[in-house]
């Protein structure tokens, strides 16, 4: 089984909007997949999935939910959506612990993480389930020079923790005008900087997509769920996440 992080140093940038599509592109490439929400503070994978939020289990082990091929975890069923939970370090590290170890996966050809921004307790704790041994990361950003700076810290946390980066993946890039059908780099194009200071390439560049942002019903599997350029691209990109990840 090949493990996937999808991170960010910044908040808001599309990391779970990504998370979940490549998950369920691999799923529908006949791929056996598992996927975490790994932003224990703030899930929001069942969301864009569309489905409602359960933890099952046997006595001993947890039980995934299955979605179409897709087996997902996550801690939203426990937490509510207006609830705050306070997880200690501890606590936090031993759901995290018990989702990859105590699950009942069955036998996955990839397992999709989704994490919340930064390289904190996290990161760190699936880093020590999987001995270190992480095969591959996607760093999610968004153009602004706002966003640069922290993602370049994560890039530079993964590079010491030895995880493979395979590559930035640039989010909200640009933007099809539906009237002129030109593109718009609305936010500009400070990635290029970022993956020339750190020598990592930017591998993907996805547009703003109106259907995404606008939180109507499962829009944002739109990645996975449309047709046309940007559906074949994304299945591109996907085929190449696989293809690194080995
Ligand atoms: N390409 C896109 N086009 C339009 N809207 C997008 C796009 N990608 C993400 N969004 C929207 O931006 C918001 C943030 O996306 P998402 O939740 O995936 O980010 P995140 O990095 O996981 O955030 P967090 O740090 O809070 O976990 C969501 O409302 C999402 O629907
Ligand atoms: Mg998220």
């Amino acid at each position: 089984m090949k493990t996937l992080m999808v991170t960010s140093g910044k908040g808001g940038v599309g990391k779970s909007t990504i998370a979940v599509n490549v998950a369920v592109e691999m799923a529908l490439s006949g791929y056996n997949v598992g996927l975490i929400d790994v932003d224990i503070h703030g899930p929001t994978d069942h969301i864009i999935l569309g489905v409602e939020p359960e933890i099952m289990t046997d006595g001993t082990h947890f039980i995934p939910m299955e979605i179409g091929g897709l087996k997902f975890m996550t801690i939203a069923s426990g937490v509510g959506e207006d609830k705050a939970v306070i997880w200690r370090g501890p606590l936090k590290a031993k759901l995290i612990d018990q989702f990859i170890k105590d699950t009942e996966w069955g036998d996955l050809d990839y397992m999709v993480m989704d994490f919340p921004p930064g390289s904190g307790d996290e990161p760190l704790e699936v880093l020590s389930v999987y001995n270190n041994k992480i095969d591959g990361a996607i760093v999610v950003t968004t153009p602004q020079k706002v966003a640069l700076g922290d993602v370049e810290k994560v890039i530079n946390f993964l590079k010491k923790m030895n995880v493979p980066i395979i590559g930035i993946w640039e989010n909200m890039s640009y933007y099809v005008c539906k009237y002129c059908g030109k593109k718009h780099f609305l936010f500009g194009h400070g990635t290029d900087d970022l993956a020339q200071k750190t020598g990592v390439d930017i591998t993907a560049r996805i547009p703003l997509i109106e259907e995404i942002g606008q939180d109507t019903g499962i829009s944002k599997l739109f990645l996975t769920r449309s047709e046309g350029e940007l559906r074949i691209e994304f299945g591109k990109y996907v085929d190449e996440v696989m293809k690194k990840l080995g």
